[in-house]
């Protein structure tokens, strides 16, 4: 009978054996070529991220999300998905919200970034984070920043005009409405269902009753 301890291999020790296997059974003669996977290019890139010019050097496959919280350690992103479906890693980018796990941060040269830590001090909240924590718009807080985040960037939106998928005349001057918010964003997913006090949360910054 094997137990646990029987297969005591983790994965690198495995792919390293396979490796090594590979290489032995090669003719005699043969050389192992380096694959374009093994050459990693690295670039400069500056950012200006929460008001500071910040200067990396980075792998060119790193994602924007990847350098704030890896590189600039800058961990109020946070990483939920990893692939642009929970909205936990939204930060805005030259006034636009964007999902920052999606992007690769080389394609933000000289961009304007502002993460969750950019928007407001403990001590002198930003009016979004303080209508969350007015309204309870969390629970565990894990999808928090980028809701915050989103919350500003919707407003913005409604600001300057942008329609929605819900926005019935185009023509009309766009409301704050529920539907409106709730639309725009549907893109945060927060697993603790805390949804109606976080449109609440935005409907009290948008100046309408909440
Ligand atoms: Fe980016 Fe989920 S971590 S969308
Ligand atoms: Fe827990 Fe949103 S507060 S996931």
């Amino acid at each position: 009978m094997t137990g646990p301890g029987d297969f005591d291999l983790n994965r690198r020790e495995l792919v390293a054996g396979g490796s090594a296997a590979a290489l032995t059974s090669l003719p005699r003669g043969a050389h192992a070529e380096t694959t374009p996977m093994d050459r990693t290019t690295r670039m400069q890139v500056s950012l200006t991220v929460n008001g500071q010019r910040r200067d990396l050097e980075l792998d060119t496959r790193t994602s924007l999300l990847d350098a704030a919280r890896e590189h600039l350690h800058l961990t109020g992103s946070k990483k939920g998905c990893d692939h642009g479906q929970c909205g936990a890693c939204t930060m805005i980018v030259d006034g636009r919200r964007i999902n920052s796990c999606l992007t690769l941060a080389v394609m933000h040269q000289g961009a304007e970034i502002t993460t969750i830590e950019g928007l407001g001090q403990p001590d002198a909240l930003h009016p979004m984070q303080a209508a969350f924590v007015k309204h309870d718009g969390y629970q565990c807080g894990y999808c928090t920043p980028g809701q915050i985040c989103s919350g500003v960037a919707v407003l913005a939106e409604i600001k300057a005009g942008i329609p929605s998928h819900v926005t019935a005349d185009l023509n009309a001057a766009l409301q704050v409405t529920e539907d409106e918010i709730r639309e725009r964003m549907s893109g945060n997913i927060c697993r603790c269902g805390a949804y109606s006090n976080i449109v609440e949360a935005i409907t009290e910054v948008a100046g309408r009753p909440a």
